[in-house]
């Protein structure tokens, strides 16, 4: 079992992972997981969510056709859709915007992290064609697919993507360029 000290440690060791083990996830860790999103904040805490977790292998197959042939979707035991009731959430966000997809993002990041931390590796999937994902699952016209994951054992360590400096993404005081 790999073991963090801090917040930090978990966040600099997730990466997306396109290549997972057969082997599948206890029962425990998938709960765990799913507690961590649970406990995320959402809008006015409406919570404007519901999680499908797939383990059928068809299915699962299916879905990675649907998520524009990412084949290694397939590899991994569970695939998580994350989708959101629109009319359940808060709509007028900053005056102008819903607050599904920001509701969605972090709680499924608060799972991503929190399966970092049980050894488990996820890969954010936001290409796919809602339609066909809906169809598969059955999800109500009036239900958004926001965002999948494949969850499992990493089959590699994932390559480490570089990001902008502080300097660059920081302002203080008022935007700047
Ligand atoms: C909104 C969003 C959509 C993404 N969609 C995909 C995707 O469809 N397929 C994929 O392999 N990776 C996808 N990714 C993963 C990104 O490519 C990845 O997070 C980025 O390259 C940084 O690498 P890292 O996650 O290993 O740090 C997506 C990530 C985000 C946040």
């Amino acid at each position: 079992m790999v073991k963090f000290k801090c917040l930090m440690d978990i966040i600099e060791a997730r990466r997306s992972i396109r290549s997972y083990k057969s082997q599948s996830i206890e029962d425990d860790k998938l709960e765990y997981i799913l507690e961590a999103f649970r406990k995320a904040p959402s809008a006015k805490n409406l919570q404007p969510w519901k999680l499908i977790v797939v383990k059928n292998k068809k299915r699962i197959n299916d879905l990675a056709i649907a998520c524009n042939n990412q084949t290694f979707i397939a590899e991994a035991p569970v695939v998580i859709v994350a989708c959101a009731k629109e009319d359940e959430a808060y709509g007028t966000m900053g005056g102008y915007m819903s607050s599904y997809p920001v509701d969605i993002a972090i709680a499924l990041e608060h799972l991503i992290l929190a399966a970092t931390e049980q050894g488990l590796g996820t890969c954010w999937i936001g290409a796919f064609k809602e339609k066909l994902v809906k169809d598969l699952l059955n999800v109500p016209e009036n239900v958004r697919v926001v965002a999948i994951t494949p969850v499992g054992y990493p089959a590699e360590e994932g390559r480490e993507r570089g990001r902008k400096p502080l300097s660059e993404i920081v302002c203080y005081e008022e935007y700047c360029e």
